[in-house]
């Protein structure tokens, strides 16, 4: 795990941390039109909105970090030959995606059938689905979807679910675009690369109502594997086998359009293991889960994307030493891997649904009532889930909201 001061050298090195500075909430005094608020932001009239008058525990997008990694990423992918097509499970947000499309994503790739119809019904072309349909209400979903965007594409690994799709597309006069997902070191899915992996492209190739794409092969386990040497050797390794089975493919006569997989972690180095196209997400926030893995220059803490996304919140109560209550508790995502920005000497700990805990060991240190203190989240899947909007920041000022799918978009499967 990162230490406290290798944070303090990443804040330093790359400007992650702006310097420590005692944000305060308003407090007396304060005559904003709470009543008015959401009216407001659905106006667009972001007068007045700045961090401080902002309900808390919130999410906030750095614009400029944000873009910086969004263009890291593009920049990387031009120089090194790859696409980028990013994967929106963990920002759930059209206009996150939008701004990905434009800096050069040949797609985007989706976790759920939900996200698929999500972005493909905001006018977003050539969205991936990694996950195959099993029951009858993602079959149909993903037919219909195919139906009305012929761009969708979806993967499958088991030749019982290409039977099903296969009927279900018969019945409705649809075609469909198929990759196969093949085994890469993680044993959630993915069929054994080589023989079984050809046999069920050939069969996806056979089918009058399929059009056969290529290989989905995400090798999860690589990821957030710690140090860029072994982490490059792990992902060669879950690699070779989709690798050997396009070769395969291209022996058969297959055409194969795509090998998509890869991550944040192995974004710079996957395009040395026969991927066409990144899959990565994280890379647009960033969380402290990433910035422990390690980078090509540092072992001990991965600068290539700095940290975008934090949740703003509250110190609502002090009175104990050494010790702080926030607004950011379980139900907020609250996890003590969190790290507070700017302020590496706090510890993040949760003590309920709706509190947190901030605490130091450090003289001289203290945390003011009313404070704001920003945290970066551990892991941001599951924490973006739980919000419903990204305030959008330039320094002070909110300058945009993105709505967040779920509870303020579609639904959630
Ligand atoms: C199928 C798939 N592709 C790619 C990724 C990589 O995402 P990230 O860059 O956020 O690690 C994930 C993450 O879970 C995934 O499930």
């Amino acid at each position: 795990m990162t230490s406290r001061r290798q944070f303090l050298v990443v804040g330093a090195a790359a400007s992650l941390f702006k310097p420590a500075r005692a944000r305060a909430a308003k407090t007396a005094g304060t005559d904003y039109p709470y009543a008015e608020f959401d009216a407001r932001i659905a106006r667009r009239d972001f007068r007045d909105i700045t961090r401080d008058v902002l309900p808390t525990p919130a999410m906030i997008v750095d614009l400029d970090l944000f873009e910086k990694n969004v263009k890291t990423m593009a920049d990387h992918a031009k120089a090194a030959g790859i696409h980028v097509r990013p994967h929106v499970k963990i920002h759930k947000s059209v206009d996150v995606a939008r701004r990905q499309i434009a800096q050069g994503a040949i797609g985007l790739t989706c976790a759920t059938m939900a996200e698929a119809e999500l972005m493909s019904g905001a006018g977003i072309k050539h969205v991936l689905w990694t996950k195959q349909p099993a029951g009858v209400n993602n079959i149909s979903r993903a037919v219909a979807l195919s139906k009305k965007d012929p761009t969708f594409m979806f993967v499958v690994d088991d030749p019982q679910v290409v039977d099903w799709v296969e009927e279900a597309a018969a019945a409705r006069n649809a075609r469909l675009k198929i990759a196969v997902s093949v085994f890469a070191g993680l044993t959630r899915q993915g069929i054994a690369a080589g023989q079984p992996a050809l046999e069920l492209a050939q069969k996806v190739a056979a089918s009058k109502r399929m059009d056969f794409e290529g290989f989905m092969a995400y090798s999860g386990g690589a990821a957030h594997t710690k140090t860029w040497q072994v982490r490059r050797a792990r992902s060669a390794d879950d690699l070779a086998g989709v690798r050997e089975t396009a070769e395969l493919a291209h022996k058969a006569g297959l055409p194969v359009n795509i090998v998509s997989g890869g991550s944040t972690g192995t974004y710079n180095i996957d395009h040395e293991n026969g991927l066409t196209e990144l899959e990565a997400g994280s890379y647009v926030f960033m969380d402290t889960a990433y910035f422990a893995i390690g980078g090509k220059d540092d072992d001990s803490v991965y600068t290539d994307f700095k940290g975008a996304l934090t949740v703003l919140t509250t110190v609502d109560s002090k009175r104990h030493p050494n010790g702080a209550t926030i607004d950011y508790g379980n139900k907020a995502m609250n996890r003590p891997t969190d790290k507070v920005k700017g302020m590496p000497w706090l510890e993040v700990a949760s003590q309920g649904a709706e509190y947190g805990i901030l605490k130091w060991t450090e003289a001289g240190r203290d945390l003011k009532l009313g404070e704001r203190v920003e945290i970066y989240c551990t892991n941001l899947d599951t924490s973006t889930n739980v919000y419903d909007r990204y305030y959008v920041a330039r320094g002070e000022q909110i300058v945009d909201v993105w709505p967040i799918m779920g509870r303020s978009g579609a639904a959630q499967r």
